[in-house]
């Protein structure tokens, strides 16, 4: 009888998702019905590699690839240099200028956006700045903030989420004197960590969503770390940097170890936080950063420790699996008297005062299915993205508090500003509380259903047109952004 009625539920749901809509908009924010992709486990026979690097003087090619994808053989897919899918590691002091040739020999536009860099709006990679099949662009810029693991993707308005899926993204790290005082673990026991869902099906990363998938955003089966399925990593009994970046689409992790034990949390998105903190897992959303110490000075030899990522509540379509991620072996003894520095930065809190502007954004009643398009279509306060419509007007150097509300939602939303780094102030709804990965300096503050987040920020970089999205790929191609405009 069960059955029966879950069938006869599923059934006229898909009525009425596919069936035909009278209005061309449908407004379907009160449903709930995405649902989960499983990862599948590899074996996590294949070593990890570490992405190429390049220096602040260089050229980035968007191409077609035959990528090397373990388990896989050549897999067609997109990149920035004829290697593979990740494009380089670049690496910079603050300070320094950078200086990227950028070619596309794309068949479709395309641009790169500089993820958590503060630079000139006309080297951000705005949607409307792209560059044409065949075309190229210099981007050039000085670097003028805090170490930290930025990184870079395509940003051409509606097909963003294809190209980064399909392979073009990359990690940019600033380093400082700051943080090169504290001598973290580096060299070898400095590992980046690209985590990244695919889907691979007939030799090529398969980017086809549903008008589903287009919803909750598009998942993959196989969970890949720096372009390697499943891999594994040897390791020294030593504690080691891991400089993590989610760069799914529109997957969620929630980081721990497979044996238990705690981790140091030092960093996130915008560099060092305060003070360390020990944490049991972190839950990272599409675009996050996480920086931790991994103690192996305590495992035993040839023993195996897994990065894993445990349940959460997510919504309808995320963390309802537990799943291995990549495996850490013991390889090798050694002395390590490293200790973590327990305080590592200062941060000073942005603060607010009478006369600071709020501004309330609507995340939550998002879903609707245009079928002029057939396309699901996600908005911010009702609206989908439009080039020539400004959001938010900023005075250049004021301080904003924003606020994401998502309490009617029921989706995650990774919520993204360009061009600035913020604070996150308070979460009220759903989780109720900031998480330790959640101090310091952020671009990206995670917006689960029900909850409301808001965010303190100056406009203290640049004038000029940026725009701040869902950081949920899908949604932000389907209409999940906006634009403001500092004056
Ligand atoms: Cu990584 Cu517009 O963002
Ligand atoms: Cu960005
Ligand atoms: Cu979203």
């Amino acid at each position: 009888m069960k059955t029966i009625i879950l069938k006869l539920a599923t059934l006229s749901i898909s009525i009425f998702v596919f069936g035909a809509c009278g209005n061309a908009m449908h407004d379907m924010g009160d449903m709930n019905m995405g649902v989960p992709v499983p990862v599948t486990e590899g074996r996590f026979a294949s070593p990890l590699v570490l992405p190429p690097t390049a220096s602040s003087s260089t050229t980035l090619k968007a191409q077609y690839v035959a990528a090397k994808i373990n388990d896989f053989g050549d897999v067609n897919g997109l990149g920035y240099t004829s290697n593979g899918l990740l494009g380089p590691t670049i690496t910079v002091e603050n300070g320094q200028n950078v200086s990227v040739d950028f070619v596309n020999q794309l068949s479709e536009n395309s641009n790169i956006h500089w993820h958590g860099l503060k630079i000139p709006a006309n080297m951000d990679g705005h949607p409307e700045n792209v560059v044409k099949p065949g075309g190229s662009f210099n981007y050039n810029f000085t670097v003028n903030q805090r170490a930290g693991m930025y990184w870079y993707h395509p940003h051409p308005d509606m097909i963003t989420a294809k190209q980064a899926f399909q392979g073009l993204a990359g990690l940019f790290v600033v380093n400082d004197n700051e943080e090169n005082a504290l001598n973290l673990p580096k060299a070898s026991r400095e590992i980046p960590l690209v985590i990244q869902d695919k889907r691979i099906s007939s030799g090529s990363i398969s980017y086809a969503p549903t008008m589903l998938e287009q919803m909750t955003g598009l998942m993959g089966q196989y969970v890949l770390v720096n372009g390697v399925y499943a891999p594994f990593h040897n390791v020294e009994t030593a504690k080691y940097r891991v400089r993590i970046l989610n760069g799914s689409n529109a997957r969620i992790y929630n980081l721990a170890l497979s044996n238990g034990a705690s981790f140091t949390l030092i960093g996130n998105d915008g560099g060092l936080l305060a003070t360390s903190q020990q944490v049991n897992n972190l839950v990272i959303a599409p675009g996050e950063r996480a920086d931790v110490i991994i103690d192996f000075s305590t495992t035993s030899l040839n023993s195996e420790l897994y990065l894993i990522s445990k349940t959460f509540d997510g919504g309808s379509a995320q963390g309802k699996q537990e799943f291995k991620i990549m495996k850490f072996i013991t390889t090798t003894q050694v002395v390590d008297n490293y200790t973590v520095p327990s305080a590592l930065s200062t941060i000073v809190p942005l603060a607010n005062s009478p006369s600071t502007i709020t501004r309330n954004f609507n995340i939550a009643n998002v879903q609707s299915h245009s079928s002029m398009s057939n396309m699901m279509t996600h908005t911010i306060n009702d609206k989908m993205y439009d080039v020539s419509r400004i959001d938010a007007q900023v005075e250049k150097n004021s301080i904003e508090i924003w606020t994401f509300d998502n309490t009617n939602g029921k989706e995650p939303h990774p919520m993204h500003l360009h061009g600035v780094l913020f604070q996150i102030l308070s979460r009220t709804g759903g989780r109720s509380a900031l998480t330790p990965l959640e101090k310091g300096w952020k671009d990206i503050a995670l917006c689960m259903p029900g909850e409301i987040v808001k965010i303190i920020v100056q406009f203290n970089s640049f004038t000029g047109k940026y725009v701040f999205h869902c950081h949920n790929l899908e949604h932000e191609d389907s209409g999940m952004m906006g634009q403001f405009q500092v004056n």
